[in-house]
């Protein structure tokens, strides 16, 4: 077993596409992980997801069998948050809610008492001093450690300080961060924190293009893909995000800054109200086939 900047046993919330890919990246790097989620079926698929992958990994040769059968052994479930009893750092990815998480990091801060456990959240558009104040007497290892998807491609750890959280906090969530193989950058808890205050509008922006006519969607994304150099263009991106999870953050940012032209696109809004929410609904912007 590793001393992953001294983290031995992590318990992830959540087995999403998110909580799966926090939980391989930390066994990879070592570290004995808890997923947690209530549905079966989740777990279930999350298990098949990380064998696959891990199987993937020895094909490409990027792992020896033996590695990737002990990273695999690292990972137990749980439906239960008392199963993550005794572990020594938490990192919530549950659903993006924040009655849900306040109620989540509430019980967390009641049941981890230690001094040395952090209490992460994955959230990306929720407020981390918000989650922090649920949290009690442990708002001050309270913090924002945001992954990106695909989370064992994505090199970025985006790492969010609340108002109340530590020092030894941000520089132990650095640590972590590293030793999971991620590059971690600190920003401040405002709005959309750096990734989606920059990503969101442009993605939103290029909504309002498609809805003017300025250009076709494939137009739109070509362009930002051939011109720009990104690997995905705005609206194959939003697909890949959730186009609900995009106008939720848009909602986040023009609240949080208190500026109307953060607004979703009414196009966006439309899509969602019509369940074309992108990848998980089989139809987007794109069209996916049935899912
Ligand atoms: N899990 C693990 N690995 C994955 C994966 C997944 N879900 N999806 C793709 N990969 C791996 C593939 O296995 C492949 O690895 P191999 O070399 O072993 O084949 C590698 O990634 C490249 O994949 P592909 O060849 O299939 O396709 P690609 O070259 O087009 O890359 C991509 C796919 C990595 C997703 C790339 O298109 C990309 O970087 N897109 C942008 C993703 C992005 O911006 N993510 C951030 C979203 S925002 C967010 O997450 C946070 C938020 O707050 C909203």
């Amino acid at each position: 077993m590793s001393d992953a900047a001294g983290v031995k046993k992590i318990g992830v919330i959540g087995a999403g596409q998110m909580g799966g890919g926090i939980a391989q990246v930390a066994a990879q790097a070592g570290i004995e992980v808890v997923v947690q989620d209530p549905f079966e079926g989740s777990i279930e698929k999350c298990r098949a997801l990380r064998s696959a992958l891990f199987s993937r990994a020895v094909e490409k040769e990027r792992m020896t069998a033996e590695e990737a059968k002990a990273a695999e052994g690292r990972i137990g479930y749980t439906t239960e948050l008392a199963g993550l009893e005794g572990v020594d750092w938490v990192v919530e990815a549950a659903v993006e809610n924040e009655t849900l998480k306040t109620e989540l990091f509430a019980k967390l801060g009641a049941m981890f008492t230690d001094e040395r456990v952090v209490l992460a959240t994955n959230t990306s558009s929720i407020s981390i001093t918000t989650i922090a104040a649920a949290a009690g007497a442990a708002a001050e290892r309270v913090i924002g450690m945001h992954f990106f998807n695909p989370v064992p491609v994505m090199k970025l750890v985006e790492v969010i300080r609340g108002l109340q959280t530590t020092d030894e906090a941000a520089e132990r969530t650095i640590a972590l961060a590293e030793a999971m193989g991620k590059t971690p950058l600190v920003a401040n808890d405002r709005a959309g924190f750096v990734s989606n205050r920059v990503l969101m509008p442009m993605i939103n922006e290029a909504f309002y293009a498609w809805m003017e006519g300025v250009a076709e969607p494939e137009a739109i994304d070509g362009i930002m893909k051939l011109g720009m150099a990104h690997p995905m263009g705005p609206l194959r991106l939003a697909d890949f995000i959730g186009l609900d999870t995009c106008a939720h953050i848009m909602h986040v940012l023009a609240d949080g800054l208190h500026a109307e032209r953060y607004r979703p696109c009414p196009l966006l809004e439309q899509l969602v109200t019509a369940g074309r929410l992108g990848d998980k609904s089989g139809r987007g912007v794109f069209d996916y086939g049935q899912r």
